[in-house]
């Protein structure tokens, strides 16, 4: 997966590679931090569980997890763009993730997210399979005025909001993909276990 189309020469990003759950960490060299932590082969491809350290991920930032050979994107929301939601919700064709696309246990939000400001989703366009764009400024020149954040697809088009929601009108059908996801405390995001007690 390249990180250079999520960079996109804009922002600040993450990128993370991650790990098997109760594996040591160490803290890599890149840009601004990385969390590295190698889970044996054999543990990807089972698809185990990763965790990130979200501590240092800042307002505005995206970070990148891969998880059972997937991109999944984090990214800690601003108020800003918390409130611009709603704002979006008469240009999103499923405001209300009514189609299936999200572990039963994520509110159906605009949020879409069990905390507020952090969003989880996977990082892979559900039109064709491209990787989106990660696009948080407001109004570029190339999106628009009406552009609030979001994920921009350069295959065919199709924009998503910072929710992973669907605008109308685009290729792409659905809504983002959230993984099964849960934290421990406050700073952990685990992968692909449900939060305790969920459905
Ligand atoms: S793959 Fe994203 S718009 Fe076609």
């Amino acid at each position: 997966m390249s990180t250079e189309g999520v960079n996109n020469g804009r922002r600040r990003f993450l990128v993370a590679s991650t790990s098997a759950i109760g594996a040591v960490g160490a803290v890599g060299a890149a840009v601004p931090f990385v969390a590295s932590w190698n889970p044996s082969a054999k543990a990807k491809a089972a698809g185990a569980p990763v965790r990130a350290d979200i501590s240092k991920l800042e307002p505005g930032q995206q970070m990148i997890v891969e998880w059972r050979g997937k991109p999944v994107w984090v990214v800690r929301r601003t108020k800003e763009a918390l409130a611009n939601l709603e704002k979006l919700n008469d240009k999103v064709a499923d405001p209300n993730s009514e189609k299936d696309q999200q572990p039963s246990y994520i509110p159906k939000t605009a949020q879409r997210s069990l905390k507020p400001e952090i969003a989880v989703m996977t990082g892979i366009c559900t039109h064709l399979g491209c990787s989106p764009t990660y696009r948080p400024e407001v109004a570029p020149a190339d999106l628009g005025d009406d552009w609030l954040g979001g994920f921009f697809c350069p295959c065919h088009g199709s924009k998503f909001d910072l929710s992973g929601r669907v605008y109308a009108g685009v290729p792409a059908p659905t809504n983002l993909v959230i993984p099964p996801h849960s934290y421990e405390g406050d700073n952990v995001l685990v992968i692909g276990i449900d939060p305790e007690g969920a459905a």
